[in-house]
């Protein structure tokens, strides 16, 4: 049985999961607009990832007896300037995750909840992984500086990126 001080940390990682995959959905569509086939599906995949993160913690929390409550959510930004910036948000955004993704371990901690701060070392292990990703994606980006032919094969690239992940996934 989850404690109330750990049912509502989950909950509000619940409502984090649901508005990374939001923010990560808008930057698909504004990339998609912007022609950056490549990282637009980059972002569409990264978009459902975080909804299977969502998923995974909603069922945890209502098997332990919990409710994990649906909330209403911020609304991301629509436009993102240029690709370099996108990416520069998407590892800030993860960084903030792996903060709230610790914090709430803590929590579970501080409460002797050994259950679930043993659940939660997936989102560690996960957020050690996308935090790195982040960082080899923004190292691309620093190499292409602005030549058209390095976007070119940075956009293939990254699509790449999200076909591997994906191979990955399935082998997990
Ligand atoms: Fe669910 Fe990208 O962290």
């Amino acid at each position: 049985m989850l404690s109330k001080k750990v049912e509502k940390a989950l909950n509000g990682q619940i409502r984090i999961e649901a508005e990374s995959s939001q923010v990560y959905l808008s930057m698909a569509s504004w990339a998609e607009v912007k022609g950056l086939e490549g990282i637009s599906q980059f972002m569409y995949k990264h978009s459902d990832e975080e909804r299977m993160h969502m998923l995974k913690l909603i069922k945890f929390v209502n098997e332990r007896g919990g409710h994990a409550t649906i909330s209403d959510l911020k609304a991301p930004k629509t436009e993102f300037g240029t690709f370099q910036k996108m990416f520069q948000e998407l590892y800030d955004h993860e960084i903030f995750v792996s903060k709230s993704i610790n914090d709430l371990v803590h929590v579970t901690l501080e409460e002797k909840d050994y259950a679930t701060h043993n659940f939660l070392q997936w989102y560690v292990a996960e957020q050690i992984e996308e935090e790195a990703l982040a960082r080899t994606i923004l190292d691309k980006i620093n190499l292409i500086g602005n030549d058209k032919g390095g976007l070119y094969l940075f956009d293939r690239d990254v699509q790449q990126i999200t076909v591997e992940s994906a191979a990955s996934d399935t082998t997990e």
